[in-house]
Parts: C-alpha cells; structure tokens; sequence
C-alpha cells in the first residue's frame, strides 16, 4: 500500500487472499448473510445483492423482502432463501446483515429499517448500511449510535447525511468520507470515481474502477460483496477495503474484455468469483 499525501492507495495485491477453505469447513464456516431490502417493484436491487454475496463466497444468504418481492428475488437463483415474514427470526439466524438495496423509505421500509437498526446494535453484529437505509439513517441519525457499521453513499447519499448539496460534497471528498465517518461512528466508503474508503483515522483511495461501473446496479453488487466478506470473517475495515477493490477490479476485467459501454453489474459476478480464487 502506497501513501499519498491525501489518503493510502489501496492495492488488490497488497491484500491475502481470504486463503483455502478448511478441508472440512461447511456452509456455516463462511457465514450467514441477511440482506434486507426489495421493496415494491424494486426487487432487483437486493437480488443483485445477495446473488453478488454467493459469488463473493458467503456460506448461506437469506433475503427479507418484501411480500410482493419474494418471487422475483428467487426466480433462477434457488439457492438464495427469501422470506418476508418474521424478520425477527431471520436477524437471529444471520451473522451479518446487509440493509438499503431497493429498500424504499416508505412505512414498510421504515419499519424494517429500525428493526435492523435495533438489532445489530444491540447484539454488535456487523451491518452494511446503503442506498435508501442511508436516506432513512440521514432523516434520524440522532437517534443512533451505530457500531460495527459500514457506509456506502453514492454522493447524493452522502449529501443527505451530510446535510450538504452535492457539490460541496464533491469539491472536498477526502474532508465529506472523513467527517461522515466520524458524525455517524462507521467506516465510510464514499463511491464514484476513485472512492475514497476512511474510518476517522485512515483514509484509503480506490485507484481501480472504472465508467464501466457507472450503470444502475453496480453499487447493489459492491454492498454484497462487502457483506459476503464480513461472512467470511474479515473485519469492518478490511471489508471495505477489500471489497471496494474486487469490486473496482472486476469492473476493470469486463471493461478490457468487452468495452466500458454496456456491462451489466452481474457480469461482475463470474469475475469476482475468480479473483478471490
Ligand atoms: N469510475 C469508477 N467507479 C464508478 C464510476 C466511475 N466513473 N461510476 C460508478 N462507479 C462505481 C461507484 O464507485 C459505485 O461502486 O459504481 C458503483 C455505483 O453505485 P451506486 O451509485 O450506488 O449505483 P447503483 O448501484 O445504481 O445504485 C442503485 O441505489 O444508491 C441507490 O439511488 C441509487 O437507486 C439507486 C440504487
Ligand atoms: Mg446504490
């Protein structure tokens, strides 16, 4: 890992690969993901999610969704267990969780997002945190206290819990990832070109990725990726880390194979399944 003057560049080779399976590990050995979201019509992004955390090698994933979500997040993809019913049992059952993918803001989504909340913070479980659970999260952030939390904010997402337009947001990146990290106690990844990874005392640069990525979708993959690891047993900022680069770097593999325009965020899945082989 290299140090700028701004932050550390983050290297994909400068990370151990998570090493060969246990002779005889088991499905429980490499975690148990929840990833929570799917809302009303917008099932698709907790899909791409938990697709993406099997590719990135979690033991077992369970989706909450949605009642009306349940059928389109399983079709063509068994292996995935779905349930809109007793979210309870599902936190209890999971080691990690995912929250936000097509998570809407409405009642429902609410509801769901403090159970989440409640949960993971009061039985420190690790917990990734994007799309509308970071709008809902900058509507109460006073009322948390997050630990073992990852942020990923896009910079309309980061905006909102910034309580700053998206400009100022842009012009100072390293300063918005450092002081979202500190107000909302979480390691923040702050995406787009060259995302910015800090946990109030780091900061790290993405220097891999590329426009390829910038297609509706990509940031679901990436936030199941991160969850997948934290399966796996990697710590919150080694996740981060980590999963911001295989993202990054699978992106730049389709990109060389078949051009930036026209990727589809699940074409990353075979690649990152690779590179973490
Ligand atoms: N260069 C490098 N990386 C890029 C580029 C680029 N030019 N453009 C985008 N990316 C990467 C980002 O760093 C991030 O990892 O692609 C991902 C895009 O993530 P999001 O902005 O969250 O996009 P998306 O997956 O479409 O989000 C789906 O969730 O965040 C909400 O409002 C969003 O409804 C949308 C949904
Ligand atoms: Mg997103």
């Amino acid at each position: 890992e290299l140090a700028t003057s701004s932050g550390t560049l983050i290297n994909i080779k400068s990370f151990k690969k998570l090493g060969a399976r246990n002779l005889n590990s088991h499905k429980g050995t490499h975690g148990k993901l929840l990833c929570v979201g799917g809302n009303e019509g917008t099932a698709g992004a907790i899909r791409l999610s938990s697709e993406a955390a099997l590719r990135a090698g979690a033991g077992m994933v369970k989706v909450y969704t949605h009642s009306s979500s349940v059928v389109p997040v399983s079709i063509g993809r068994p292996e995935l267990m779905v349930t809109s019913t007793n979210l309870k049992e599902a936190l209890e059952w999971a080691s990690c969780v995912v929250i936000g993918p097509g998570l809407g803001q409405d009642e429902w989504a609410q509801k769901t997002f403090e159970e989440v909340i409640y949960y993971c913070q009061t039985n420190n479980m690790p917990l990734v945190i994007d799309a509308d659970a970071l709008n809902l999260l900058a509507k109460q952030a006073s009322s948390y206290t997050l630990k073992q939390c990852v942020l990923t904010p896009h910079p309309g997402e980061a905006s909102r819990l910034l309580s700053k337009t998206i400009v100022d947001v842009e012009s100072n990146r390293f300063e918005n990832a450092r002081l979202c990290a500190k107000r909302y106690n979480a390691t923040c990844v702050l995406k787009g070109a060259g995302t910015l990874i800090d946990n109030a005392e780091n900061t790290w640069v993405c220097k891999d990725g590329n426009a390829a990525l910038a297609v509706g979708g990509s940031g679901d993959v990436l936030t199941g990726i991160i969850g997948a690891l934290l399966a796996q047993g990697l710590n919150i900022d080694e996740a981060a880390r980590y999963g911001v680069t295989l993202h990054a770097k699978a992106g730049d593999i389709a990109s060389e194979r078949d051009g930036q325009r026209g990727m589809l965020p699940s074409d990353l899945f075979s690649i990152v399944r690779q590179l973490l082989n």
